[in-house]
């Protein structure tokens, strides 16, 4: 493990076999360093640096407490006015610069989703000797509570299965909910249940990771949960969405009354800060078990430095190239040649009659996709002034309506054309150019570079010019963005 940016670029077993027991592992020396019992060996010579642009004084101070139980020194910088992002220098060569300065482990935390693995890529591209961990990215990932979270249940529960577990609160915007269910999403036999308002369920990207989640808005949905976790309501996420924000009631509310409806062995966990979840009367329940849990957030982070600065210069997926396109040739004849052959068919559609000079045509197009395909040709300027004629719902042999398009005098790059086909791999690509026809067909990784724009306005890829779009393609109509993680239609995207 060398960089620390989601739940979701973790396996079962790193995650189970590896990390939890390295992160136990440091329970013993936390605690005896901190009773000062020993004094240990210093690594002054290795740094952690905890760039933290948004408020935190648990994820920070364990971290720096972490680095200090290690013997190492850590540089804390709080807040974005405290640096030159202030004065509008970019995120990457914010970064780029902290690298520069020795930090061998860069904990960020910011309100810019998909920052730390857009920071990571540089970062390791460059050739960074660093590990970069993801401290909370807006409303995305939050993966290092997610493992002091895994270790509290495992040590308080004594196992990572057979439990059930019941959210209550800003289930949309909380983000240590979404790391955390990714990854109870690999542990066996959990049933999830989840109570929120309406403005505040939980993204759909997440629910569909547990087949038979259990949805309720009140706490009585809870009562049979071996866990229960609550998540305050994320007010400054709703991003000026006055009526949202007043809709969304915030009455989750835990009461010596309803603690007494829930199981006695309930545990009762909250990553803090909580602000009205809990009643003053239940603040010292046994069942309320956020301190300790708290405190799991020192040794987990005491094994995430360590294991991150270890592995600072290990390769990972970030700096691999995507894999390139697959170009196939299906056919290669001279043009007079095919358009002999094509006389000789009958009922034949007209649309190749225009191109007799240099010219494409993009076959195969899944219905209602044409429009999209030829608004995004247009819009990145890929195509010339040729004619670009969308012919659509034309009958097809192998599927059952197709679109057509078709372009007169302009040819598409390569690379064009493999993002064409990463959104539907069937599309053929027709192309007559000097004095020859080729059929292509391009089998491509299902990543889409440098097409459309995140819909989010908080995503990395709309704050820093160096972050080109990527996205992750679904196939069923649907994209990730390759930062930060959030699912569109292909209809939002282009
Ligand atoms: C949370 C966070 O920042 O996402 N706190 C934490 O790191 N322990 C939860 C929150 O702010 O509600």
């Amino acid at each position: 493990m060398r960089h620390v940016i989601s739940i979701t670029d973790f396996t079962a077993t790193e995650i189970f076999e590896e990390i939890l027991p390295g992160c136990r592992a440091q329970i013993a020396i936390a605690k005896k360093r901190q009773a000062g019992k020993k004094t240990w060996r210093q690594q002054r010579d290795r740094k952690a640096t905890l760039l933290f642009l948004e408020p935190s004084i648990r994820t920070r101070g364990s971290y720096g407490e972490a680095a200090r139980l290690l013997g190492w020194s850590c540089t804390e910088i709080i807040g974005a006015e405290a640096t030159s992002l202030a004065k509008k220098e970019s995120l990457a060569n914010t970064a780029r610069m902290l690298a520069g300065q020795g930090a061998g482990v860069l904990v960020i935390r910011t309100k810019i989703e998909g920052m730390q693995k857009f920071v990571a890529e540089i970062l390791e591209k460059e050739g960074y000797s660093i590990s970069v961990q993801n401290g909370g990215d807006g409303t995305n990932q939050h993966p290092t509570q997610t493992f002091l979270d895994l270790l509290t249940i495992s040590e308080k529960l004594g196992r990572l299965a057979d439990f059930k577990i019941g959210f209550f609160g800003d289930l949309k915007y909380g983000r240590t909910v979404h790391s955390l269910i990714c990854a109870l999403a690999l542990c066996q036999n959990i049933s999830l249940t989840l109570a929120s308002d309406p403005e505040t369920t939980l993204p759909n990207n997440y629910k569909k990771l547990f087949d038979q989640a259990v949805e309720g808005d009140s706490l009585e949905s809870l009562f049979d949960c071996d866990i229960i976790y609550g998540s305050r309501l994320q007010e400054e996420r709703f991003l000026g969405d006055q009526i949202a924000l007043e809709r969304a009631s915030n009455r989750f509310r835990l009461t010596a009354d309803t603690l007494g409806q829930f199981k006695n062995s309930v545990l009762i966990m909250h990553p803090m800060p909580f602000v009205k979840e809990f009643a003053v009367e239940i603040r010292h329940d046994p069942r309320l078990i956020v301190d300790q849990q708290a405190w799991f957030g020192m040794p987990t982070r005491m094994y995430l430095l360590q294991t991150g600065y270890d592995n600072r210069q290990e390769i990972t997926a970030l700096s691999a190239e995507i894999q390139s396109n697959d170009l196939q040739i299906l056919k290669s004849v001279p043009l007079e040649e095919y358009l002999r052959e094509r006389e000789g068919r009958k009922n034949q559609h007209q649309f190749f009659r225009p191109i007799t000079d240099n010219g494409m045509v993009i076959d195969h197009i899944p219905q209602g996709l044409g429009l999209i395909i030829r608004k995004y040709l247009v819009e990145q300027k890929l195509i010339g002034s040729g004619v670009k004629h969308l012919i659509e719902d034309v009958p097809s042999k192998n599927y059952e309506i197709k679109d057509v398009l078709v372009l007169s005098g302009s040819l598409i790059s390569d690379e064009a054309m493999g993002a064409i086909s990463s959104l539907a791999p069937q599309i053929t690509f027709n192309l007559i150019q000097d004095g020859g026809f080729k059929k292509i067909k391009i089998q491509t990784p299902g990543i889409i570079r440098g097409l459309g724009k995140c819909p989010n306005s908080n995503c990395i890829t709309n704050h820093d010019p160096e972050a080109g779009v990527k996205f992750v393609n679904q196939g069923n109509g649907y994209l990730n963005c390759w930062y930060c993680e959030k699912e569109f239609s292909l209809k939002e995207i282009f």
